[in-house]
């Protein structure tokens, strides 16, 4: 493997995937690129990047709740084609594994968001864009080949949230994320000892920066991040406000930080047309709810109203699986593409993408459940699903022949990745 080196790969954006092709036999899952990654970012970005709230209980949860899943696979199913497309709201994906929204990409690599944006259009992945992005939100539509959606924050100052909104509706954004497990921020310990803030030329450009101006002031023993946020979002919104959105936007609706077959059934009430299972990663309520542990329970509260997604804690592809057959419709990844993004810029977040991809490929295979149709509870080892599981009536899919499947062949930094298609 070619040494990566933290200055060339911070400072110069175009070598990306060069770099991600070089070290490719090094770059087979998510932790390899999370190893890789830690050394080419500063540390206290990367204690941003990795840290949760409090003890960071929640945080460890989410992982911890992977590992006790054991898996049902069924034989004799014809798994020689395997199809992880899905469709969202209208909008094909080659996978059901997209990108969360994660505030301020510019910390981790030059071009931030726009190459993420690059990235999950190599994959042919969602990418969520962040209210808090750090490129403006029309550079990183023109960067995008796969669906954007815009993740939002609820403000006090609503007229800026209204016009973020209606930029995002004429970029061509496909669906509207609101957060709403940010009433205010989580204890992030890591930060408050860093006194973390966002420095440099970085910022969060679709805002006005008076507006952003308290994220950028250094105080030992503070997060300045947490100090903005105290100060601009809206901590007195509730359910009843929905309404105001809706009118202001014909983009799909959806809530970020749902964990309760309460909040679930009020969501469905208030017609929003989509939900994330989420804890935030672990940065708000520590204490709060594995997302895994929740997801079950959304899924039969929503009863299948709206589509379910799904992110926390999710490192491999049959994390992913899980998820599936807890019944996501599509599974997001926050940490995971912002360690590619370190490592490669566009390459990078489509590394990790595509290997997670077919990690999920290769379970899915192996389980029996060729289709994402296929794929339900009885999957998962005491997942309670309903008995006689779809996977032998599912529908000829289509070939996913390695990275062509995904869009990556010509793209910059694939040439050192091989898919596990013909391995014994
Ligand atoms: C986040 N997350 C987040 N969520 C959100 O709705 N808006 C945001 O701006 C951010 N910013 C952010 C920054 C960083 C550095 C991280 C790690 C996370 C939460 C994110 O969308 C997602 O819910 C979790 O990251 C999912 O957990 P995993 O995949 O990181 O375990």
């Amino acid at each position: 493997m070619t040494p990566l080196h933290p200055d060339s790969v911070r400072g110069a954006p175009e070598i990306s995937g060069d770099r991600v092709a070089a070290a490719g036999a090094d770059l087979l899952t998510a932790a390899d690129f999370r190893r890789a990654a830690e050394p080419l970012v500063d540390a206290a970005v990367w204690d941003f990047i990795e840290g949760g709230a409090e003890d960071e209980r929640t945080l460890a949860a989410n992982v911890a709740a992977f590992e006790r899943v054991r898996l049902r696979p069924r034989v004799l199913v014809d798994v020689s084609a395997c199809d992880t497309a899905v469709e969202l709201f209208g909008a094909r994906f080659a996978t059901p594994l997209g990108i969360a929204p994660t505030a301020y990409q510019r910390l981790i690599h030059p071009d931030g968001e726009v190459a993420t944006a690059r990235g999950a259009g190599a994959a042919g992945a969602l990418f969520v864009v962040g209210m808090l992005a750090t490129r403006t939100i029309e550079d990183i539509a023109a960067a995008a080949t796969a669906g954007l959606w815009l993740q939002v924050y609820w403000l006090r100052h609503r007229d800026i949230m209204a016009a973020l909104v209606a930029r995002a509706e004429r970029a061509g954004y496909g669906a509207l994320v609101v957060t709403v497990d940010v009433p205010r921020m989580g204890r992030r310990w890591r930060d408050m000892r860093n006194g973390f803030t966002i420095g440099g030329d970085v910022a969060a450009v679709n805002l006005d920066p008076a507006l952003m101006a308290a994220a950028h002031r250094h105080d030992a023993g503070r997060s300045a991040i947490a100090e903005h946020t105290a100060r601009t979002f809206d901590a007195a919104v509730t359910w009843s406000d929905l309404a105001w959105l809706r009118e202001r936007t014909a983009m799909p609706l959806v809530l970020k930080g749902i964990l309760t077959a309460e909040d679930a059934t009020l969501a469905v009430a208030h017609g929003v047309d989509g939900v994330v299972v989420s804890n935030h990663g672990g940065r708000q309520l520590d204490g709060a709810v594995a997302s895994l542990d929740a997801l079950a329970e959304v899924v039969d509260a929503v009863g299948g109203a709206c589509p379910v997604l799904f992110d926390g804690g999710v490192r491999r592809g049959s994390d992913a699986l899980t998820a599936l057959a807890l019944g996501a419709r599509a599974v997001l990844l926050g940490r995971p593409p912002l360690w590619g993004l370190a490592v490669g810029g566009a390459g990078g977040v489509a590394g990790v993408l595509a290997t997670m991809t077919a990690e999920l490929e290769h379970a899915m295979a192996l389980a029996g459940r060729p289709t994402l149709a296929s794929i339900d509870r009885t999957v998962v080892a005491g997942g309670k699903g309903p008995t006689g599981g779809t996977a032998a009536g599912a529908s000829p899919p289509t070939r996913l022949g390695g990275f062509e499947k995904l869009g990556l062949e010509g793209f910059e930094g694939f040439e050192g990745f091989e898919n596990s298609e013909g391995d014994a």
